[in-house]
């Protein structure tokens, strides 16, 4: 069963809410206190490679110049070489966010279906909305659905009027990811519908494998990478798109940076992609740790789960209905302590009441609070209101 749903409200409906978005998020930025375990940063210190870099690039000045507008052409092709897809291209971006607002321009259209997962990652399905795309979203959450999405729930759900299919893998939030039989038959699906295919693979590093779905439809796929989440780069702003030549034709004209990404990020991201095998070993190590030591402490106490263990990605869900607060309530308890986590609304109306979202590429420290804390917020969470202004 999938759901056409009205456009959700898009980034904010008027200049005040927007206004009360940024003064939300500028009280965390300027908390230097606050422990970020709510938007799947990297808060481990850079590997020293990437520090140098970016001093280097500072010390130079080259950032007086515009970089390249696809992108420096060194970086170009350590991504393609990183993904391992030969004969594609990059396009660099601000951030993964940029890659997919440029691929909602170029494929989504009036009329035209845009099909994807709920939950997923938000931003997107406002894009497709604003484009006027008719949206779908396919429900995976629930053991009912294992969590993902299906070969049989994405043929039920698209036809030869869905222009794009969006696919978040790993999933964010829930931290599912799939098979390389699963990534074939929705690739499959999307060629034989005539669909473009953008696939998000934010969190594809912290996975245990990992299949690209542009390997079996190489001519219809946008494989979308970032930087903030493996790298730790999220406030400097990089991200790709990586696709066909031929798909490319279509996508630059709605390009809407023609002077390029940020000097300065590129040249940490290059060197980033150098030490990445190095680095990465050492951030899933960790980070795998402090999911553990999370689900612990959880564990401790009555009615919470968490529905996927090991997350294939930084971060982890935990459903609170069975304790008796609402995600709501847990997210104001755990901010008096400086203790940023995420409710599930944010992600998803119709499954977000049932969980918080939990990062863990963060410092041990930062968890461990977290831990001591938490019978303490659990507590205090009774005593709240169910629901908060959260964004
Ligand atoms: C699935 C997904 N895609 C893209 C992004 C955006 O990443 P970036 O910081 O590179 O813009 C996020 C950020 O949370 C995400 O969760």
């Amino acid at each position: 069963m999938s759901a056409v749903l009205e456009p959700r409200a898009v980034v904010a409906a008027t200049p005040s809410d927007a206004e009360v978005r940024n003064q939300y998020f500028d009280k965390l930025f300027t908390n230097p206190a606050l422990m970020w375990l709510g938007q799947n940063t990297n808060h481990h210190p850079l590997h020293p490679a990437v520090k140098k870099a970016l001093h280097d690039a500072i010390d130079d000045e080259s950032f007086h110049a515009y970089a390249p507008p696809l992108g420096m052409e060194a970086l170009r092709s350590a991504i393609v070489e990183d993904l391992g897809v030969p004969g594609q291209s990059a396009v660099v971006t601000d951030g993964a966010v940029a890659a997919l607002a440029l691929a909602c321009r170029a494929f989504c259209k009036p009329g035209g279906g845009f099909v994807t997962t709920d939950p997923g990652w938000k931003w997107p399905l406002q894009f497709a909305a604003k484009a006027g795309s008719v949206v779908t979203e396919i429900p995976i959450y629930g053991p009912e659905y294992g969590f993902k999405l299906s070969a049989e729930a994405l043929a039920a759900s698209t036809d030869e009027n869905t222009a794009v299919i969006y696919l978040v893998d790993p999933n964010n939030p829930l931290g599912t990811t799939y098979t390389e039989d699963e990534i074939r038959a929705f690739a499959n699906r999307a060629r034989e519908i005539g669909a473009i295919l953008i696939h998000d693979c934010t969190y594809r590093d912290f996975a245990d494998e990992h299949a690209l779905a542009s390997r079996f439809y190489p001519e219809g796929t946008v494989t979308i990478v970032s930087f903030s989440k493996w790298l730790g780069l999220a406030g400097l702003r990089l991200g790709a798109l990586v696709t066909a030549p031929s798909l490319l034709e279509n996508i630059l004209p709605h390009s809407q940076a023609p002077l390029g990404a940020s000097v300065l990020a590129q040249r940490a991201a290059l060197a980033g992609l150098v030490v990445k095998d190095e680095w990465m070993k050492d951030i899933i190590g960790k980070q795998r740790e402090n999911q553990r030591m999370i689900v612990d402490a959880f564990a401790k106490l009555p009615g919470f789960e968490v529905p996927v263990l090991p997350s294939q990605a930084n971060f982890i869900v935990v459903e609170c209905t069975g304790a008796g607060i609402t995600p709501e309530a847990l997210v104001s308890a755990l901010g008096e302590h400086d203790i940023m986590v995420r409710q599930g609304t944010y992600h998803t109306p119709r499954f977000g009441h049932r969980f918080v979202k939990i990062s863990t590429t963060v410092p041990k420290e930062w968890a461990q609070a977290l831990c001591d804390v938490l019978p303490q917020a659990v507590e205090r969470a009774k005593t709240l209101p169910a629901t908060a202004a959260l964004f």
